[in-house]
């Protein structure tokens, strides 16, 4: 059939329309972005997709505000870019903020097309991928901004559990806009362009005289490494979206699924004698227990989360025969592995995650204590502690615990003990499982008798021995049923291997209830 001019005109219109769209701000906000190493938003997308699978959802959306001349000026997308894709081949929903358009800032018809987005992955059970790159709640909307932020919060916070949230920041994220991000599973920050904090400098130096940059005051150091708000540091945006497409990897599309198995060509059964000489023999000296996970996962595969944050614990997902578990790991180099307020937040928020999304958790256990102090007290080590308890006996899915060496005390049961419903409780023979080290436990209870010998150095010597004897080693919790195997370390793969498949089908039934009052 002939096309006539009408129709020609209309098409025309309509590709200059979308090639307008398609322009962003303008090239000189483009160039500009450029120019701060950022990627525009349509590039970031197609970074993060598979290739050809973007479907976009209102391209053609503007905002109805006439406020301050809104009306007259062109905001093409109204500032974010929102649509539906593949990852892998997995669906996702996606929305990208673009700085371009009005600094990307949050007004009414913006937050309406990320809302879609939201109640679409929900629907249609998929994760939902946010990059953010804003100014916050456009200042010139007024109260539509701010209730736009209320919807999406509100989206974030029902839909937490059900199905995957990983935010990326590419870019400035001010004021309570940073807690959309906040109440989602993820968040990758960028080193040097991306910056998260409730209050600007120009705040701060306000309100408290104190003169602070962007980046020293919500940087993406500052996030990883003090604070514990972002879970990952990458160095531009390339390397967080290449870090949220590995991330998915491990996770299903929602609750009522289990995460993706890879094959792998690493034999499950396969030994590794250097298990045996890798940790040391003396419970004072130091190892990397990331040397451990290294040589019992697959192809010595391990994405660490959180790793500037509370390096005292190590956690993070990776593959044993072909599944995803979640690794928690008290790590004997920072602090000896103490469990402090940091490490308890950072390992309890990691296992609830695990548990959201049927992802198996391995814990890894070499752990003096609970840290001591008033420091820590008066900070709410208990309250913070208490997480870890909760957490772990909360979880439902299968859970296998190997003590590598300490397990002493509070910090023995707050790491997947057998009574916190470890289902595997497994040991190696340097496995040391009592209330406290040997010397504390007789200055305890022999400290008469040690006081009052001829020779004290002798009699404290003998009965630290007596203690060690007696509970230096995995064999009286094994007797009691508290740990349920005791294996040669060269053996570790195969048997972790063998615990997780033989739980792949556990199935426990909760107490019936609202939810839970976790220890906050
Ligand atoms: C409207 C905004 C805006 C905003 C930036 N712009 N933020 N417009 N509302 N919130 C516009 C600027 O006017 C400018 O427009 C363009 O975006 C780019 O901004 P620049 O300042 O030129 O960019 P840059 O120097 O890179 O600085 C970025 C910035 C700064 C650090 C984000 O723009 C800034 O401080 N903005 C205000 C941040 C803020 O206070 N937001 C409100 C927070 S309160 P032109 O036309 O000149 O290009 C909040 C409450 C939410 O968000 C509460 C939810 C519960």
């Amino acid at each position: 059939m002939e096309e006539t001019t009408e129709a020609r005109t209309k098409l025309d219109d309509l590709q200059e329309r979308r090639a307008t769209i398609l322009r962003h701000g303008g090239d000189d906000k483009v160039d500009a972005q450029h120019e701060k190493n950022k990627k525009t938003a349509r590039e970031r997308i197609d970074l993060l997709l598979d290739k050809d699978s973007f479907v976009e959802y209102g391209a053609f959306v503007k905002t109805r505000s006439t406020y301050y001349g809104l009306d007259k000026m062109d905001l093409p997308t109204d500032g974010v870019v929102t649509g539906v894709g593949t990852i892998n081949g997995r669906r996702v929903a996606v929305y990208a903020q673009d700085f371009t358009i009005l600094g990307g800032s949050l007004g009414e018809a913006h937050a309406l097309k990320i809302v879609k987005m939201q109640d679409f992955a929900l629907q249609a059970r998929i994760p939902c991928i946010a990059m953010l790159d804003s100014g916050g709640a456009r200042i010139q909307e007024g109260i539509d901004s701010l209730d736009g932020y209320g919807r999406i919060f509100f989206r974030n916070s029902r839909s937490s559990g059900t199905i995957p949230q990983i935010s990326l920041i590419l870019g400035p994220t001010a004021g309570g806009a940073v807690y959309s991000p906040a109440i989602t599973d993820f968040i990758i920050m960028t080193r040097k362009t991306s910056t998260m904090y409730i209050t600007g400098p120009a705040v701060v130096k306000d309100v408290l005289s104190e003169e602070v940059t962007h980046e020293q005051l919500g940087g993406g150091l500052v996030h990883n490494q003090r604070s514990g708000v972002a879970h990952f540091l990458a160095a531009d945006d390339e390397e967080a979206i290449a870090t949220a497409r590995d991330l998915l990897s491990y996770m299903p599309q929602n609750f009522t699924e289990a995460p993706p198995f890879e094959t792998t060509s690493d034999p499950a059964d396969r030994e590794d004698p250097d298990l045996r000489n890798l940790i040391p023999s003396d419970a004072n000296k130091p190892y990397d227990v990331k040397d451990i996970i290294a040589r019992i996962t697959d192809g010595g595969e391990f994405m660490e989360v959180h790793r500037l944050f509370a390096p005292n614990i190590v956690v993070g997902f990776a593959r044993i025969g072909g599944r995803s578990v979640g690794i928690i790991a008290n790590q004997a180099k920072f602090m000896a592995g103490v469990l402090d307020i940091n490490a308890s937040d950072k390992a309890s928020r990691f296992i609830r995650f695990c548990d959201c999304f049927n992802i198996p958790l391995l814990t890894l256990v070499d752990v003096p204590g609970y840290m001591p102090g008033t420091a820590q007290e008066h900070g709410g080590i208990i309250r913070h502690g208490a997480k870890l308890l909760y957490v772990y006996s909360e979880a439902t899915v299968p859970k296998v615990t190997l003590i590598l060496r300490k397990a002493y005390g509070g910090a023995y049961l707050g790491m997947c003990s057998k009574y916190l419903g470890a289902d595997m409780v497994l040991a190696y023979p340097s496995a040391e499982i009592a209330v406290m080290g040997a010397s504390g436990a007789a200055e305890v209870i022999f400290a008469r008798e040690i006081k009052n010998a001829e020779d004290p150095q002798a009699a404290r010597a003998k009965r630290i021995q007596e203690y060690k004897d007696q509970f230096s080693n995995p064999y009286r919790a094994a007797e009691r049923g508290s740990v349920d195997d005791i294996i040669d370390p060269k053996d570790t793969r195969r048997k972790l291997a063998q615990a997780f498949a033989a739980l792949a089908t556990k199935h426990e039934i909760y107490p019936e209830k609202r939810h839970g009052n976790i220890p906050l």
